[in-house]
């Protein structure tokens, strides 16, 4: 047994919050649903300012995407990077398909990219080539960027040999597999086991595997995902703005609410959803340096 150390480590976390941009996209991944749609930049920049300003920048993460494609909108990529400058944490997620372009000049930001496997065969659903895979997985090593990848029909093997891969050039960053969502509460069709995985530090907790198999088996959570106890989401379409506790796909649209205070709630219908809000607080992107706060005297 590990002795007990007292008094304990705390850790300071950042207080998380998911903007969701209404917008287009350059793909049609058959396993996503995207509208054709017209994005007021300018608008939607001074709707995220509204969403910072409620916020202190070193407390705070924002997730900014879109449900549509964020680096479609060179302007809002270029307000993000402007309000990261000044402080704030902004982790973008996108589909990576303008890279290495959507870098340039925007130094601040972190990334997260959607790719599901280091080959373009794993990544037929996405219909990527080979060249964009690799793109992506470079700039992901280079940039200790987290990847986002969706299991589906890709077979162990290929899965161990992309973690291999990472390990091999010294991947630093997190690689998160989720399954693809059962819509409305429907059982999870695929599974993946912590056990099965090639041992890797960028992998997401073993927990996460666990919650996971057990939706799988049983069509039921048995655990609280980290969205209840630190988080929240910004729908953004324009000058428009709502909020809602979860970041789910098929969040009931009469959960969505007004721009204002964040609600807490006692309850949430959770159904099959399974995501890396799961594991989100243990993330290193959510964590606050250490040292920074002090015992008060007394
Ligand atoms: C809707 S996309 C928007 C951001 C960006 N276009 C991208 O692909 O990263 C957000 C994430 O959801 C994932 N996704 C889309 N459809 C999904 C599904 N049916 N099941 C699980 N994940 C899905 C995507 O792969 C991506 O990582
Ligand atoms: S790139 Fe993202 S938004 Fe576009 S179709 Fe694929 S998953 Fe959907
Ligand atoms: S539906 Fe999913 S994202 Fe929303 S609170 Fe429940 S587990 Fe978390």
């Amino acid at each position: 047994m590990e002795p007990v150390v007292w008094p304990p480590r705390t850790r300071r976390i950042r207080t998380y919050r998911n903007i969701v941009i209404d917008g287009a996209c350059n793909l049609r991944c058959t396993y996503c649903e995207v509208k054709a749609i017209k994005v007021d930049q300018v608008a939607t920049n001074a709707s995220l300012d509204k969403i910072f300003e409620r916020y202190e920048p070193g407390n705070t993460l924002f997730r900014v995407e879109s449900n549509g494609e964020i680096a479609l909108y060179p302007k809002i990529l270029d307000h993000l990077q402007r309000r990261a400058a000044e402080g704030w944490h902004i982790e973008v997620l996108s589909n990576g398909t303008r890279l290495p372009r959507c870098l340039e000049g925007r130094e601040n930001l972190m990334w997260v990219f959607s790719v599901d496997g280091h080959t373009a065969r794993m990544n037929a659903k996405r219909g990527l080539s080979q060249e964009q895979v690799d793109r992506i997985v470079d700039t992901a090593v280079e940039l200790d960027a987290e990847l986002q990848m969706v299991y589906h029909d890709q077979s162990l093997e290929e899965v161990n040999e992309f973690i291999d891969l990472l390990s091999s050039r010294n991947y630093k960053g997190l690689l998160h597999f989720m399954p693809l969502l059962a819509f409305k509460g429907r059982p999870l069709t695929v599974n993946l086991r912590y056990e099965d995985l090639h041992p890797a530090e960028f992998l997401a907790p073993s927990e996460y595997f666990r919650r996971w198999n057990h939706i799988f088996e049983t069509g039921k959570r048995d655990a609280v995902c980290d969205q209840i106890s630190n988080g929240y989401n910004y729908s953004v379409s324009d000058d428009r703005i709502e909020m809602v506790k979860c970041d789910c796909y098929s969040v009931p649209k009469h959960l969505y609410h007004d721009f204002g205070d964040v609600r807490e709630f006692d309850n949430w219908p959770c159904g099959t959803c399974i995501a890396n809000q799961e594991f989100n607080n243990s993330r290193p992107r959510m964590q606050v340096p250490e040292g920074r706060i002090t015992l008060p005297l007394v």
